[in-house]
């Protein structure tokens, strides 16, 4: 029997130079870069993937039959084919390009809702989504009449599914919520609300912005009809992510913007659109986003998104136990499921302010609601401090972030 090949430990210091970004003081110190959920760091490979693409076959694509046009088409459709992959689609053709969640969630609550929606129907959310899951939604109620459903929250930021399983019924015509919430860090069980959902025939779409980063993602086993990937957040260049939709609804959807590469063709009587995924990519798409895109998969690859989640875990825990000594500090999320956010408030002083002293210490954080406004009504805030942690990130750099911490105290007490 052939010995099982001994597993590498991840190194985190062969891991981290990879990022260019990172290798670079701020106000005299080493950066500590802990605002990872609003958007990650790049690796050298992306970042020479897109320079490659500009370099040598910057061109349109499914236009040209020249030879850079032909380079740049197989790069961007090679890009469609990695994220397949990575999410496990059963058709790369359930992998639409777009800019990120955002443009994904409008999208398919416009091409699927719109016509579909009525009075009396109802589209359940979570008390924890970005204003990205409940704007569009709100907008869609508004042209149809639909009604929005929300599943509330506890103290700890835990969904109650109790009350979601009450919710469903005949009226219910769509789910949407979030997979790992950006403000509190909450794992939701979204395997289980999946399942929920479809025993009412119901789609479920799921908010994968900040679980693409840390979770292993598959579609097929998850059963979601709908899945956003936002590229900024995993490794990727900004404006760029992916919508996945199985094919049976994106078939049926209607388009949602018209434009070359849409169609099949086109006379002032009638215009035949083209089959999926270019349904749903009218004009020239950010290509060399796309292709950046397909190298932050390989990169992630390389690693193993397990190898990543497991020592970004631990550092979560870190994390977790250093601020819990702060006895004038507050965590904001406490979910036993929890991946990568240390939200927080001190009765001392404001997140903005935490925020401006940390960054007189060369550490990088959020401050404010986040885009998750209704989260911070359900606290009775209006703000948190929110350190968001990558793979890069070091014992170290949360030990920088506790001292920090102190001086915000030192200042303020
Ligand atoms: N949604 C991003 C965040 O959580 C921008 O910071």
């Amino acid at each position: 029997m052939q010995a099982l090949a001994k597993k590498q430990p991840f190194d985190v210091v062969a891991f981290r130079e990879e990022f260019p970004c990172l290798q670079q003081q701020i106000k005299g110190k080493p950066l500590v870069y802990l605002d990872n959920a609003a958007s990650s760091q790049t690796p050298r490979a992306v970042i020479e993937a897109l320079e490659h693409h500009y370099k040598a076959d910057r061109s349109n694509i499914h236009r040209g039959v020249h030879t850079l046009s032909q380079r740049a088409t197989k790069a961007y459709e090679d890009a469609r084919l990695k994220l397949q992959r990575f999410v496990n689609a059963a058709d790369s053709k359930e992998i639409i390009f777009l800019r990120g969640t955002t443009e994904a969630i409008n999208l398919v609550s416009q091409a699927y809702g719109r016509s579909r929606f009525q009075e009396g129907d109802e589209i359940i959310i979570s008390a924890m989504e970005h204003h990205s899951n409940i704007v569009p939604w709100q907008i869609l109620c508004e042209q149809t009449g639909a009604k929005l459903k929300v599943i509330p929250i506890d103290e700890r930021g835990v969904l109650d599914l109790e009350a979601y399983e009450k919710m469903l019924g005949p009226q219910t015509k769509f789910v949407s919520v979030v997979y790992i919430s950006n403000a509190l860090g909450t794992i939701n069980p979204v395997k289980k609300i999946i399942d929920m959902a479809h025993a009412y025939d119901v789609p479920v779409m799921l908010d994968g912005a900040q679980a693409t980063p840390h979770l292993k993602i598959d579609v097929q086993h998850l059963d979601c009809d709908f899945y956003t990937v936002s590229g900024h957040k995993m490794f990727g260049p900004t404006g760029v992510g992916i919508l996945y939709g199985k094919a049976k609804y994106l078939d049926m959807m209607d388009p949602y913007h018209g434009g070359g590469d849409m169609i099949r063709k086109v006379s002032f009587d009638k215009t035949e659109y083209a089959e999926i995924p270019h349904k749903f990519e009218a004009g020239t798409p950010n290509i060399a986003g796309g292709i950046g895109l397909g190298a932050a998969v390989d990169f992630i690859e390389q690693y193993g998104m397990e190898n990543l989640f497991a020592y970004e875990h631990e550092l979560l825990q870190y994390g977790t136990e250093l601020l819990s000594q702060f006895s004038s500090l507050k965590m904001i999320g406490t979910a036993p499921e929890k991946a990568s956010i240390l939200g927080f408030t001190m009765d001392i002083a404001h997140p903005h302010d935490i925020g401006t002293i940390l960054d007189m210490e060369g550490i990088a954080i959020r401050a404010g609601h986040h885009c998750a406004q209704p989260v911070m009504d359900f606290f009775d805030i209006s703000a948190t401090a929110r350190a968001s942690l990558a793979p890069y990130n070091t014992k170290a750099e949360l030990d920088a972030l506790a001292k920090g911490l102190e001086k915000v105290i030192g200042i303020f007490s």
